[in-house]
C-alpha cells in the first residue's frame, strides 16, 4: 500500500497508511464535536496538545507493561501508531458521577463512588453509542468472554495509574473512555487516544463545579476558556514530568 493516503476521518482525528502496512499516521484535528456531531467547533491548538498528552499517557501505561498502540511522534500533532482493529466498544471508567451516569440514575454529580464503575458502550453513531450489558456484547460478538475479562482488567489498571498521574498534577480523574484494537496476533492494544477530548478533570484547587472543569464538558457546555483548560492539562502534566 502507498504512503500518505488517507484511510480513515473521525471527528478528532484522520488516519493515513505510511510505507509499512503495519504502521499509521494520526493526526490530531483542532475540530472538536459534541452529543453525536450535532455541536462543532474548532479548539485552537487541540490537535498539538490531545497529541502530547496522549502520548504520554501512552509512554507511561507502556512502562506499566500495558500494551498500547503508541510508536512515537513525528511532529506535535502527529503520532504514528501500530495499526489495529478496533473494537466497536467505547469502554468507560468512572471514579465519580458525572455526565450520563447522573442522567440515566439519581446519582448526584460529584457522588464518589464506592468502587470504580466500568462500562461498555456500543460504538455505533446511527445508534448514538448506546450503553451495553456484557451479554449483549458477547451476543454481538463484539468481544469474545476471555477478551472482555481481559479489558476489564487493564481498564481498572489504566485507571489506577491515570489517577494517580493526575492526583500528581492536582486533578482530580472523575471518568474516562478508552478503546483497544486487536494486532495481528489477535492481541488486545489499548488504541485511540486519552486526553481532555475523552476524559472528564477537575481541577482540586476550584470548588465551584463550573470553575474547576478542565475538559470537554467546557466545550459541551459552553462554559468557555477551553484552550486555557486544554492547555493547563498539558502544563501540569509536563511540569509533573521534571
Ligand atoms: P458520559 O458521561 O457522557 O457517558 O461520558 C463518559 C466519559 O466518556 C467522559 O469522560 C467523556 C467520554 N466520552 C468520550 O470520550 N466520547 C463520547 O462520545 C462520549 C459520549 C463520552
Ligand atoms: N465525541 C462525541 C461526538 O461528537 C461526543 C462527545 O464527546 O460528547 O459526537
Amino acid at each position: 500500500m502507498s504512503s500518505n493516503q488517507k484511510i480513515y476521518e473521525g471527528k478528532a482525528k484522520i488516519l493515513y497508511t505510511t510505507d509499512n502496512p503495519e504502521i499509521l499516521l494520526t493526526y490530531f484535528k483542532d475540530d472538536a464535536t459534541a452529543f453525536n456531531a450535532q455541536k462543532k467547533g474548532i479548539i485552537t491548538g487541540k490537535g498539538k496538545i490531545n497529541c502530547t498528552i496522549s502520548s504520554h499517557i501512552f509512554k507511561l501505561l507502556e512502562a506499566n507493561d500495558i500494551s498500547t498502540h503508541f510508536i512515537d511522534c513525528p511532529a506535535s500533532d502527529k503520532m504514528r501508531v501500530r495499526r489495529v482493529k478496533i473494537l466497536p466498544i467505547e469502554v468507560i471508567v468512572r471514579n465519580i458521577a458525572a455526565g450520563s451516569l447522573c442522567r440515566q440514575t439519581l446519582l448526584k454529580e460529584g457522588t464518589i463512588l464506592k468502587f470504580p464503575l466500568v462500562e461498555y458502550c456500543y460504538k455505533n453513531d446511527s445508534l448514538q453509542d448506546p450503553l451495553l450489558t456484557s451479554d449483549r456484547l458477547l451476543l454481538l460478538e463484539l468481544a469474545t468472554r476471555e477478551q472482555l475479562e481481559q479489558i476489564q482488567t487493564l481498564a481498572l489498571k489504566i485507571n489506577d495509574i491515570l489517577r494517580n498521574l493526575f492526583n500528581q498534577c492536582q486533578i482530580t480523574l472523575v471518568d474516562f473512555k478508552i478503546e483497544f484494537g486487536l494486532d495481528n496476533h489477535e492481541n488486545l492494544i489499548l488504541a485511540d487516544e486519552i486526553s481532555p477530548d475523552s476524559c472528564r478533570l477537575w481541577d482540586q484547587s476550584q470548588t465551584d463545579p463550573n470553575q474547576r472543569v478542565m475538559d470537554k464538558d467546557r466545550f459541551r457546555k459552553d462554559l468557555g476558556k477551553v484552550e486555557t483548560a486544554y492547555q493547563q492539562v498539558l502544563e501540569r502534566i509536563l511540569a509533573d514530568q521534571g
